[in-house]
């Protein structure tokens, strides 16, 4: 943290008065020159800098990096991906002559332009944001290739021995670049304002195949050497890399899906509608604009529900349940084709403009796909996480533009971009009626294509469009509310759903006395139904209530992750018992940290909770991703 204030304190500093709010010159891309002014110095407590990325020490203001040409060997023995980078620099200012990336524990071997050793300087780590690399740039290049390995820590790769896959057989990697995790597995500018094209060769044991966010080709001979093109420009943590005993079945014209030979005909089968959401989305929002869209599955350490890396989302296999009940990630990875992918948050204080849209979007495609009442049950459930989240954070982690300097992003994960974020535009929607929010979404997304942008500008462009079209309608210091102050606005649109009015009465009538579980009828509840009924029990159920509903629903035995889940986090609450081996189970099985963290965290307020989740995270470890690891190991120790 020290370093990063000494960094704010020596760098040039860039205001948003020197340009037009809106227009996108102050956001970086190989496609436009920033013009950013200096201005004067910024300290620790002085006011926040909105276009500034407070998580990286690269200098694209001055030099940008705009293509990368990757050159890596996978060393599963070592556990390092070994090789080189060739960066194309840009210099932004006259006479620049120094290019600054972001790296993160990695081995920096040597630095040519030309095939001639370039000098170089490693600086200190920080232990959120790495060691920035100073390399003194020649005057005449235009290339520069540094050689390096990383280190078989590296936060952002996580290499799993054959136990831990399905097949059992080979070894797997896969990285997880966002939020500040692509300097561990390649030096270069790690920030979202900086798009760059890239480059690579890829080079594995034989009988693996490897898969990029890039082009991807299905019937690519399995030699071992595997190119890729990413032509075009995509933000450093959209930058990702898997390799494993992977087949693929394709799903649609567009779609298909990578996965282990064991798992691949079942996540087919669950996401068989990705090609109707993408041409829905499509439809609606404006041409998809990636070529492909593939999923690969990762074995269950995957740290993420999600992530959307263009042309090929990775997803975890916690949510092939089987019938299509947890489907809504697909929707949500597929929706950051648009908002996140081509539109970008430019600093990660600018989440929510991934998040918020991407969340949006995903409940307008589960209602086109799979109707009105799925897309009602998905919001209360949504708001109710919401909820959760606003009793428990601090105000200013409820803010949507939330201010990160100093902090590690990954600390900071809540729903409260992701849902607060849906809401605020929620209301918009209600407010203009939806047509014309469609419009303007399909608007926004062509106006900022393959730009990075800051909240600021979003509120420009909204200064520019609803708010001066509707101006009878929309009000700006309502925007201000929701985007800079905590909490949810009163009067939000909050979510209900019908199909929730007899969970509630079963569960009231139930908790009353009135009825006895087993003549509750839910031979058609949905997993929704489910996860509403037990999410809504009181935190206190006496035993004798617990093994009635055990017993009679089966819970412990559930085989849907959420479902589970939730019963689970009641079982934790109430310290019942015969949960806890499946308890144990499920936390040394599963790497996913929205599953994982919650129960934890509630394990860990008593003694006994404790030290049963310090032996469960002690044998699972060794097969957590390392951000698994840091967001839980607190808990237990
Ligand atoms: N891009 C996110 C994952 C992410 C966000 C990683 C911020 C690192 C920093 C991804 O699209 C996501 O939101 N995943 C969610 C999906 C869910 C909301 C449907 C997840 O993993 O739970
Ligand atoms: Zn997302």
């Amino acid at each position: 943290m020290k370093n990063l204030f000494k960094l704010s304190s020596l760098a040039l500093v860039v205001t948003l008065s020197a340009c037009s709010p809106v227009e996108e010159t102050n956001s970086i891309t190989n496609n436009n020159t920033p013009s950013q002014i200096e201005s004067a110095t910024v300290t620790a407590d002085s006011a926040i800098d909105v276009s500034k990325d407070y998580h990286s020490y690269a200098n694209p203001e001055q030099v940008l990096v705009t293509h990368l040409n990757l050159d890596l060997t996978a060393d599963f023995t070592a556990k390092k991906l070994v090789g080189s980078v060739q960066v194309d620099v840009k210099r932004q200012v006259e006479n620049a002559n120094e290019l600054i990336l972001d790296t993160r524990e990695l081995n920096i071997l040597s630095v040519t332009s030309n095939g001639n050793p370039v000098s170089f300087d490693l600086k200190p780590a920080d232990e959120n944001l790495g060691a920035a690399l100073h390399i003194n740039l020649p005057d005449d290049a235009e290339k520069l290739t540094i050689n390096y390995e990383t280190s078989p820590s590296a936060s952002g790769a996580q290499w799993l021995t054959p136990a831990q896959t399905a097949g059992k057989k080979h070894p797997f990697l896969f990285t997880q670049a966002q939020a500040v995790h692509a300097r561990s597995f390649i030096p270069l500018q790690d920030s979202p304002q900086v798009r760059v094209t890239y480059n690579a060769t890829i080079r594995t044991p034989k009988e693996l195949l490897a898969v990029m966010s890039a082009s991807n080709d299905p019937d690519t001979e399995r030699d071992g050497v595997y190119e890729f093109n990413m032509p075009q420009p995509i933000p450093s943590y959209l930058i990702a890399l898997a390799i494993g005993d992977l087949q693929f079945k394709a799903m649609g014209e567009r779609t298909g899906v990578y996965a282990e030979p064991s798992v691949l005909a079942s996540a087919a089968a669950e996401f068989e509608d990705t090609e109707s959401m993408l041409i829905a989305t499509e439809n609606k929002y404006g041409p998809y604009s990636w070529d492909r869209y593939d999923l690969l599955i990762l074995p269950p350490s995957f740290p993420f529900g999600g992530m959307e890396n263009p042309r090929l989302s990775f997803i975890t296999p916690t949510v092939i349940a089987g019938d299509k009940s947890l489907v809504s990630l697909i929707a949500h990875e597929l929706a950051h084709s648009w908002s996140g992918n081509t539109v970008t948050n430019a600093t990660w204080r600018d989440l929510w403009l991934n998040e918020g849209f991407t969340t949006y979007l995903t409940y307008r495609i589960m209602e086109m796909i799979y109707g009105e009442d799925r897309y009602n049950m998905e919001a209360v459930l949504g708001y109710q996480d919401l909820q959760a989240d606003i009793a428990s954070l601090e105000p200013n982690d409820q803010i949507l533009a939330i201010d990160l300097r100093g902090r590690n992003p990954d600390d900071v994960f809540s729903n409260i971009p992701y849902e607060k974020g849906a809401l605020f535009l929620r209301e918009i929607e209600h407010k203009i009626g939806r047509d014309n929010f469609d419009k303007f979404l399909l608007s926004y997304f062509e106006r900022f294509s393959f730009k990075s942008i800051t909240t600021d500008q979003f509120i420009a462009y909204l200064d520019e469009t609803l708010l001066k079209e509707y101006a009878d309608k929309l009000d700006k210091a309502r925007i201000q509310q929701w985007i800079f102050e905590p909490g949810i606005p009163e009067g939000a649109p909050v979510p209900d759903s019908d199909a929730f009015v007899k969970v509630d009465s079963a569960r009231a009538a139930w908790l009353a006395g009135e009825s006895r579980a087993n003549t509750i009828k839910t031979d058609d509840w949905t997993v929704h139904q489910w996860l509403y009924f037990l999410n809504n029990m009181p935190e206190q159920l006496h035993e004798k209530q617990l093994n009635e509903l055990d017993k009679v629903f089966s819970l412990t035995a559930s085989k849907n992750n959420e479902i589970a889940h939730s019963w689970l986090m009641i079982a934790v609450r109430n310290e019942y018992k015969p949960a806890y081996e499946r308890l144990y189970e499920y936390l040394t099985s599963i790497g996913r940290n929205k599953l994982v963290k919650p129960l934890y965290r509630e394990l860990s307020k008593t003694p006994d909770g404790k030290a049963f989740a310090k032996k469960a995270f002690e044998e699972a470890k060794p097969g957590y991703h390392p951000l698994t690891v840091h967001a839980n190991e607190g808990y237990v120790n």
